[in-house]
């Protein structure tokens, strides 16, 4: 910030070591009698805030000043407020605990940046006759820890007693506080998260047990919104819950968050939704109100990226899995790529973003938020080379060390935003970073080996088939060796691919090079040397086929043996987060088209599709969250594996095939400036249809069959070329336009 403005807090609040700091309630009140033309106000916090000046909101958004890693960055955010100045003012501010300082983390972390709340800000006035007037925090403020918002964290959720009225309160004034650690103030970067789809209940109803509930009708992120007729002291409290078990709200999968957002009544009409939290759900119990006496309503928030891409297809169970990666996309990237939306984590997890990236990045304009983020990655990277699973770290503590997939999105993440957006910039700012990590990736791989085996990316902790359906952890992390040496040799490849762009041959062989020996390492190490795995697993073959880690002939015998395990496995997946976004592609590129569309539409578990009929909103954690046994004997959902989300998007990951083989299209170079259309019907679909806002203009397929007959229609924007490959294995050169072809299957 540029005016000079004190971090201020309440000198007396000492909150206990466990819990989260109730929140904050700053006041200012400043009189002017000059005609103000512009008021800036800039503000940073210790915690999350929300402005109001002379009782009007100053911003839309939430969780300002956004989540970051706070020990190196922290933002400010500057809003214009001319249109709220007037000749007396009041500033109230409340401040949050947030991530800085609520319970956060799986570990039931409170207090992680700081003990309690502090507040930054600067209000600058500019008059008319050209004078100006900055008023900053220092100790001329107020500060209340008696106000309206009694709780709020991000797992627990949020107590309001709208009785409290600011006036009545007891003020003292605010102290200097001296925070303890030295972040950049910087400008915020990224997108704001705010309000999106308002969401009305598909239906309410009384549970078993007599309570009153709402079912949205949709998982997702986000707030409620109420109109209540109360009584003064009347308290009402809403429950959040992702299913039902039972007919019952069921809590299991939010572990021990209690998500309840708590209401207490003035007299009459007014509304209520929360500003210092948010949840992840679909259903909501409300007790203490009768239904006549509250209108239900909530809005999805999230950052605010912009959809670009829309597919669909004349499968409607498709058209539900499109429609969940959507809403995993939107339930997760709330000011950083979480897990999940719902349970006491919602954790910058490398790992989920990796894989879910490319998807993401087809529907959403993604470069602004991911910038953010991988500020963060940066930041976090160790001299060592290695960055955090989770970013921000934030008080999580697993070690820096690079690994497969995780670690691994510092590369994958800077290139498949670089393809989507044709930004260089995103290269050339991580170029450093991704560079030192895989040097780290080639010192963990030779640590205690000899020869070929230093190759063998195994060191020092690889999360390996992570959820597979069959077997539990110990069996996933096993499969680190072929896991780590597919992605370190995948690593050496988008690496190639990233200096080859930047213009550094030099470095672009000398990672091609290297692939070559990871490569041939893990034919020697773990294959008989003819494309067979001597300990074989699925996800085993789908890597090196998608990251072609051996000759074509090689590749297709690897693909017979992979086919042959998928039908032995009667079509089901038996992949964890890491095989699971290409198992399609590696079928299908090798030829095995209609095992791939058997795959995708299976619809018995584990399957994306018996999610959806088993009536997932979003996709799961697991292939089992919700095994079919339960189902069959009648069990309820809280008899099912606990605590697993039934909103991660990994999963979704399978957005990628729909694109780039249903559809066809695909990226040759960066921003789609040349770009390919190779659709590959099967699966028995009849229509199927796609866009994307290109960085040059909105990209569009759609392909018809009728009978035999196969015919496309694409828009070519301007100054991108198109390579057309039609099923009979026709081919053409389109320009900028509309184009139809034909041709007879
Ligand atoms: C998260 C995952 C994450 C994993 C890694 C889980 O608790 O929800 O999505 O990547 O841990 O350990």
């Amino acid at each position: 910030m540029t005016e000079k403005a004190n971090f201020i807090s309440c000198g007396t609040y000492h909150p206990e070591p466990k819990e989260s700091p109730i929140p904050m309630t700053f006041r200012k009140a400043f009189e002017t009698d000059k005609q103000c033309v512009k008021a800036t106000l800039r503000a940073t916090a210790i915690g999350i805030f929300d402005i109001e000046l002379n009782g009007k909101r100053v911003t839309e958004e939430y969780f300002a000043p956004g989540f970051t890693s706070y020990e190196h960055t922290l933002q400010y955010m500057e809003y214009d407020v001319t249109d709220k100045i007037a000749a007396d003012n009041d500033l109230i501010v409340v401040v949050g605990a947030g991530w800085a300082c609520g319970r956060f983390t799986y570990l039931s972390k409170t207090q992680i940046t700081a003990k309690r709340q502090a507040l930054r800000l600067s209000l600058k006035l500019e008059y008319a006759d050209g004078a100006s007037e900055i008023y900053s925090t220092d100790e001329s403020w107020q500060v209340s820890m008696d106000g309206p918002y009694r709780f709020a964290d991000f797992y627990d959720g949020e107590t309001l007693d709208a009785r409290i009225e600011y006036d009545k309160m007891t003020w003292q004034p605010a102290m200097i506080e001296h925070i303890n650690i030295r972040p950049q103030i910087v400008k915020r970067t990224g997108v704001p998260v705010i309000r999106h789809e308002k969401m009305m209940p598909a239906r309410s109803f009384v549970t078993p047990s007599g309570k009153l509930a709402y079912d949205f009708g949709q998982n997702f992120a986000g707030v409620v919104d109420l109109k209540i007729n109360g009584h003064e002291g009347q308290t009402i409290t809403v429950r959040h819950a992702e299913v039902l078990a039972h007919g019952e709200l069921c809590f299991s999968s939010l572990r021990t968050a209690k998500a309840t957002a708590t209401y207490i009544c003035k007299e009459g009409q007014q509304s209520y939704s929360p500003r210092l939290t948010y949840m992840g759900f679909r259903y909501i119990q409300i007790d203490g109100i009768d239904a006549a006496d509250v209108e239900v309503a909530a809005y999805a928030i999230y950052s605010d990226i912009q959809k670009i891409a829309a597919f669909e297809c004349s499968n409607e169970d498709l058209n539900r899995v499109q429609s969940n990666i959507e809403w995993g996309a939107r339930s997760n990237f709330v000011e950083v790529p979480t897990d999940c939306p719902q349970r006491d984590e919602r954790l910058g997890w490398t790992g989920d973003l990796s894989v879910f990236c490319s998807t993401a990045c087809y529907n959403y304009d993604m470069k602004e938020f991911l910038n953010k983020w991988l500020r963060d990655v940066r930041s976090e990277q160790k001299k060592s080379g290695g960055v955090p699973f989770i970013v921000p770290k934030h008080g999580t503590n697993y070690p820096d060390v690079p690994t497969a997939c995780w670690g691994d999105s510092c590369i994958i993440v800077p290139w498949t935003s670089y393809m989507s957006s044709g930004d260089i910039d995103v290269l050339k700012d991580n170029y450093p970073m991704m560079k030192k990590y895989l040097n780290a990736v080639k010192h963990s791989a030779a640590l205690f080996s000899f020869g070929d085996k230093r190759y063998i990316w195994k060191l020092l902790f690889q999360f390996g088939d992570w959820c597979a359906p069959e077997g539990g952890v110990q069996d996933w992390l096993k499969r680190g060796p072929w896991v780590g040496t597919a992605f370190y040799s995948y690593d050496c490849l988008l690496m190639s691919k990233v200096a080859t762009e930047l213009g550094l041959g030099e470095d672009a062989s000398e990672y091609l090079a290297l692939k070559a020996k990871v490569d041939s390492t893990y034919m020697s190490q773990f294959t008989d040397g003819n494309g067979k795995l001597t300990d074989e697993f699925q996800t085993g073959y789908i890597l090196p086929i998608y990251f072609r880690m051996a000759d074509d002939e090689t590749l297709h015998k690897m693909a017979d043996n992979l086919e042959r395990m998928v039908i032995d496995t009667d079509y089901h997946l038996c992949t964890g987060f890491m095989g699971t976004p290409f198992i399609l592609f590696a079928l299908c590129d090798m030829g095995k088209v209609d095992t791939a569309y058997k795959v995708l539409l299976q619809d018995t578990a584990p399957s994306w599709l018996y999610e959806i009929k088993r009536g997932a909103t979003t996709f799961w954690e697991g292939w089992r969250t919700v095994p079919p046994d339960n189902i069959e004997q009648g069990l309820g959902l809280e008899e099912s594996e606990g605590g697993e989300s039934f909103n991660h998007y990994a999963a979704g990951s399978v957005g990628d095939f729909l694109y780039r083989r249903v559809a066809g299209l695909e990226a040759t170079s960066a921003g789609y400036k040349t770009f390919k259309v190779v659709p590959v019907p099967g699966g028995g679909l009849t229509h199927v249809k796609t866009s994307h806002e290109s960085p040059y203009g909105r990209i569009a397929v759609e392909w018809r069959i009728d009978a035999d007959a196969f015919a496309i229609d694409i828009d070519v924007p301007t100054g991108t070329t198109c390579s057309l490959t039609l099923p009979d294995g026709s081919e053409s050169v389109c320009k900028e336009g509309h184009y139809t072809h034909s041709c007879t299957l």
